[in-house]
């Protein structure tokens, strides 16, 4: 990426990183809501599967970008407030989320799979099916989609939980690293990146 450069005295993500990364979770959100809400709905059950089976292809098509992305644009050094024990927890919860939205849609593809139909996204787009058809796997992977769900919502909890500490209580501008700002508020948040002028001023803004 060109913007490379010039976002990397502000310690940002490169702009395709941040694009990526928003697009992720209103899509993991939506795909969250729309899952949890079907299962308990008998009268709009077909159209949000519909619409669910959708987004997760798509999330699984993002994330394999992302994860090609990651491996090749070394995200920026961590705020100076992030210790070598939290580094860890933080690279560890990176990888968790990246495993987790890789697995989830495969393992809601092999589901459907397992029922022996077809499997239809967009409307009407048949994909291969990656799973025999076999009642046995397909409870196996019901009661998996299930279970990964779960550890993503808590994950992505644990993860906009630790974004906020760092933000609102530590005040490191860590939340700017991800976002995207105007020009004109570019010296402030530079500020809170540690660049230039100690981040004290910076801070009392509010
Ligand atoms: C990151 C992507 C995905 C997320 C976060 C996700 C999330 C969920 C959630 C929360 C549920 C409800 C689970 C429960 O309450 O027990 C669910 C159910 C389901 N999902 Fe996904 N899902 C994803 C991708 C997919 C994909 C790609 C497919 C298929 C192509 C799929 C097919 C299904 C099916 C068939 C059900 C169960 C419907 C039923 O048993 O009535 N999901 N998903
Ligand atoms: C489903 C929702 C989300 C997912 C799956 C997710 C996933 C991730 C992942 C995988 C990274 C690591 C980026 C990389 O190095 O490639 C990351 C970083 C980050 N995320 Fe999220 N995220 C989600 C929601 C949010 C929300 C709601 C916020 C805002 C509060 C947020 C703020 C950030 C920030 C600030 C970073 C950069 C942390 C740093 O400075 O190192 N994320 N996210």
């Amino acid at each position: 990426m060109h913007s490379h450069a010039a976002t990397a005295e502000l310690q940002q993500f490169t702009t395709l990183s941040r694009i990526l990364h928003w697009l992720t979770a209103i899509l993991v959100f939506s795909t969250l809501l729309i899952g949890f809400t079907m299962v308990s709905s008998v009268s709009d059950y077909a159209t949000l599967l519909k619409i669910h089976k959708t987004l997760g292809v798509v999330i699984l098509a993002v994330v394999i970008i992302r994860v090609v992305n990651r491996l090749t644009h070394r995200p920026p050094q961590p705020p100076p407030t992030v210790g070598r024990f939290e580094r860890i927890l933080i690279v560890t919860s990176e990888m968790a989320l990246y495993a987790l939205l890789l697995a989830q849609p495969l393992v809601g593809w092999a589901m459907v799979s397992a029922t022996g139909r077809p499997v239809v996204v967009f409307g009407s787009l048949r994909i291969p099916r990656i799973a025999p058809a076999n009642l046995d796997l397909y409870w196996v992977l019901r009661e998996t989609h299930s279970v990964l769900a779960f550890l993503l919502v808590a994950v992505v909890a644990a993860h906009v939980s630790a974004v906020l500490l760092h933000s609102i209580t530590l005040r490191d501008g860590m939340l700017a690293r991800m976002t995207f700002r105007l020009p004109r508020t570019r010296s402030r948040h530079a500020n809170q990146a540690g660049v230039g002028e100690p981040a004290a001023p910076a801070a009392s803004v509010e």
